[in-house]
């Protein structure tokens, strides 16, 4: 979809479909029409009341015009109630337009945007922003995952080109300065739904390594990888261990983008990347084993991220850690009871070995201090008592420093991918205590699951600012959301740029 920016009116624009959106409120709902209204008169009072339009969220007429306008067809958008309005309603009513227009074999669909001035609304909503957001949302619902039919489904209901225009010349000027950021962060974020989508069979360790080794040569950023022999050298115990079970061997992927750049802060993000998780010799039942395809949804994040990054210029030093493996059960695969050795020298023992993603990322959150990083984020598909907790509208957080975690929080609301803290209390430590090792990979039934993880890792940080994201759930959907289809939500994208854009602020 190709996005641009347009001064124009709604009668002058020339498209094939035009969308306006609309407040509930009586007051807001009859301002937003207005301009809608000077140009069709009764024929909108009789659609609406037909239609039994009220401007609610979720809420969408899609009229022909019959000539009035340069566009044969109208959408009519709600946005829901005033005071409850925040971009993510932008983005929702977008998205609703563009599934419709696709559907309706809209090529060219071009939006008005709303004014957002204090006589329009009581909300401290930038303009730009609104736009940013329809076009976000836009994009984002516009996604679907068809690489692997032969007969391309909906091959003409596409929307070719998203045009958004107002009247106002300095608005524009903004718009077409700053709108390809937009873009941008969209892509990375579908980068990231198609590597999460991407079947085992097409993206195993090999293969994203690649992935992200192309990003990189694209886009300017620096990706090492190390094969098995350099993982053994390195010592990743985790890493191998996982890895056991399977006959591809693990990759160990480390993306840099500024690097030797000794004026910028460092932050290193760490993605859990199994390609596939089958539980391992402690295998998991059929039923939705395949969703496991997506168990390195957190590397797909930061794969994404880097691309962003490095697209968007951000003055920051990133660093990216990978460990990426199977976990497969065989005759050669890690069992319960065994004991690992990790990068740095602490030992945990194996109680289920369905618990791989603490035991891969214990490596590289160790590894992570010889960067002396100023904060480390990880991502990690890492527990369903996640999803349990949580479900599919927040992602787990948990850390060690306050104000980062108020600083991804902060991110979180500004871009829908919202975290939500667990805490890390000292009495859960108890549950993972080991008999035999330095820390035990589970937290033994007593609940807890997503904390008891979070603290396995703990116990592999070195003196740095940590936080945790526990992805499982908003990652991974089960029922597609207003602009992410089932599948790979590329969650942790929007955030994570959002967040480093912030840095220094
Ligand atoms: N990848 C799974 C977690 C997961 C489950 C992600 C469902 C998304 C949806 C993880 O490796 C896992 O299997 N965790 C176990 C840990 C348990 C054995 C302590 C779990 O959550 O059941
Ligand atoms: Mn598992
Ligand atoms: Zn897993």
């Amino acid at each position: 979809m190709k996005l641009s920016v347009q001064q124009s009116t709604l009668r002058r624009i020339r498209t094939d479909g035009v969308a306006v959106f609309v407040r509930q409120d009586k007051k807001y709902f009859i301002r937003d029409l207005s301009a809608v209204q000077k140009l069709f008169g009764k024929k909108i009072d009789q659609v609406i009341k037909l239609e039994n339009f009220k401007g609610k969220e979720a809420e969408l007429i899609s009229m022909f015009t019959e000539k009035k306008i340069n566009a044969p067809r109208l959408f009519i958008a709600g946005l829901g109630e005033e005071k409850k309005l925040s971009l993510e309603q932008y983005r929702r009513a977008s998205a609703a337009v563009v599934k419709k227009a696709k559907a309706s074999n809209v090529k060219h669909l071009s939006f008005s945007l709303p004014a957002m001035d204090s006589k329009h609304t009581t909300q401290k909503i930038a303009q730009d922003e609104v736009a940013y957001a329809l076009a976000e949302g836009a994009i984002l619902a516009h996604y679907n995952y068809d690489k692997y039919f032969t007969e391309k489904k909906d091959e003409n209901g596409k929307v070719t080109d998203l045009t958004i225009f107002d009247s106002s010349e300095a608005m524009v000027k903004l718009l077409k300065k700053r709108l390809h950021e937009t873009r941008i962060i969209c892509e990375a974020t579908y980068l990231a739904r198609d590597l999460e989508n991407a079947p085992s069979n097409e993206i195993f360790p090999e293969t994203l390594a690649e992935a992200a080794q192309k990003s990189a040569a694209k886009y300017g950023y620096r990706a090492i990888i190390w094969d098995k022999k350099r993982i053994e050298q390195a010592g990743f115990g985790g890493l191998l261990a996982v890895n056991s079970g399977s006959h591809r061997p693990p990759r160990f992927i480390i993306l840099e983008y500024n690097s030797g750049q000794k004026e910028l802060d460092t932050i290193v993000l760490i993605g859990k990347g199994i390609t596939f998780d089958t539980g391992g010799i402690s295998i998991k039942p059929a039923n939705n084993m395949a969703e496991m395809k997506m168990d390195m949804s957190g590397a797909a994040a930061v794969i994404g991220t880097f691309e962003a990054t490095a697209r968007l210029k951000l003055p920051i030093h990133l660093v990216g850690l990978i460990p990426a493996t199977e976990n497969m059960p065989s005759g050669s695969a890690m069992k319960p009871g065994d004991i690992i050795t990790h990068y740095g020298g602490k030992t945990s023992e194996v109680d289920n070995t369905d618990a791989e993603g603490r035991l891969i990322l214990a490596d590289p959150l160790a590894y992570a201090a010889t960067y002396k990083p100023k904060a480390v984020i990880d991502l990690a598909t890492l527990t369903g008592a996640c999803v349990v907790a949580l479900g599919h509208h927040a992602t787990g957080m948990m850390g060690n420093d306050k104000e980062l975690m108020e600083k991804l929080k902060e991110a979180g609301e500004k871009t829908y991918e919202r975290v939500w803290q667990l805490p890390l209390f000292e009495e859960y430590e108890k549950q993972i205590k080991s008999d035999v090792a330095d820390v035990k990979n589970t937290g033994g039934g007593k609940g807890a699951g997503a904390i008891t993880a979070a603290l396995f890792l703990k116990k592999f940080i070195g003196d740095y600012k940590w936080v945790h994201l526990d992805i499982a759930g908003t990652a991974i959907l089960e029922e597609a959301l207003p602009y992410a289809p089932k599948g790979g939500s590329g969650v942790g994208v929007r955030l994570l740029v959002e967040f480093l854009k912030n840095w220094k602020k």
